[in-house]
């Protein structure tokens, strides 16, 4: 595996598989890497023949309140993880090459409708960032496909339409969340919990999958499930932002014939913010 920082030097590696017709499968990630992200990097060889992964902590889509200073950075143990993973070439950029005039002043790249409900609504200007720096990173990359955890559901959603409405020439795959054996959605940000919160923190995968087992029963009091999950989590000691069902393609609240539903929530459980999601078909 080679490692770069620079934009030019991603464009040269990627320029030489062009020519030899190679398909590039891309894998964007913050670094830190746990199974959940090497999970994407082999799902990205069912679809390319030569595998990019970047590791670059986006200062934009942090608010500023959240842990962009402390976000864990383990470069060395993450290039270790990625090579023997098969990962051909790891970019791994300083901030000033991705936004030469900072962050504040760099274009913008946005879409509104899904951007500003449920992680939008708490992280406003998040989605902002992620949309952004994607952008950059495909035209940076060039890739023939990217991948994309489905543990970020709503974000995954965000890049399916943006990559729509832009026209990009990319193909994007969303790969399976990866859990922990009591359920808990691996996540660089589980590192924040205490031995007590840690044992706690299952029951976001449980309330969701209850709130699915309705669905998939039949039950079409949404408000209900809702609020039950809700209750729950409270009980558990959480601090849920939300827990809403939505329509799986659109993240609007579904409609009477819309089967096709994902359950999606977020919660503070001591210095953390756990984010989770599951899909449902209901009869
Ligand atoms: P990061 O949180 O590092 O996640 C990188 C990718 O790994 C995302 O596509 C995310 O959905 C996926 N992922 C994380 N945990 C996972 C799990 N347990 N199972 C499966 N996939 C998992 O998401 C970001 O970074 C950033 O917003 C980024 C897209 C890189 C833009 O900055």
């Amino acid at each position: 595996m080679d490692t770069v920082t620079t934009i030019a030097a991603v464009r040269e590696h990627v320029r030489a598989w062009r020519r030899q017709g190679l398909r590039v499968a891309f894998v964007p990630t913050m670094g830190n890497l746990h199974a959940g992200h090497v999970s994407l990097i082999e799902a990205a060889r069912q679809h390319g023949e030569r595998f990019v992964a970047s590791i670059f902590v986006n200062p934009m889509q942090f608010g500023p309140n959240e842990d962009f200073a402390h976000y864990p950075r383990t470069p060395l143990q993450d290039a270790g993880m990625l090579a023997a993973a098969g990962c051909n070439l790891m970019f791994s950029p300083e901030a000033s090459e991705i936004y030469p005039h900072g962050a504040e002043r760099a274009t913008r790249v946005e879409v509104p409708g899904l951007s500003r409900i449920l992680e939008g609504e708490f992280r406003p200007g998040h989605f902002e960032g992620v949309s952004t720096v994607v952008t950059q990173l495909f035209h940076i990359v060039d890739p023939d496909v990217a991948v994309f955890g489905l543990k970020d559901f709503q974000q995954l959603t965000v890049i399916r339409r943006m990559v729509a409405d832009l026209c990009m020439p990319v193909e994007i795959i969303g790969a399976p969340t990866v859990r922990d054996a009591d359920g808990l959605a691996m996540s660089s940000r589980n590192q924040y919990l205490t031995t007590a919160e840690r044992a706690l923190a299952p029951t976001i995968h449980a309330t969701l999958l209850i709130a699915a087992q309705r669905l998939a029963a039949g039950d079409a009091e949404i408000a209900s499930i809702e609020r039950a999950g809700v209750q729950a989590l409270e009980a558990a000691g959480f601090r849920p932002d939300y827990f809403a069902v939505r329509d799986a393609a659109t993240l609007s609240p579904p409609l009477p014939g819309v089967r096709e539903l994902v359950v999606l929530t977020a919660a503070r459980l001591g210095k953390a913010r756990l984010i989770d999601n599951v899909q449902v078909t209901r009869p």
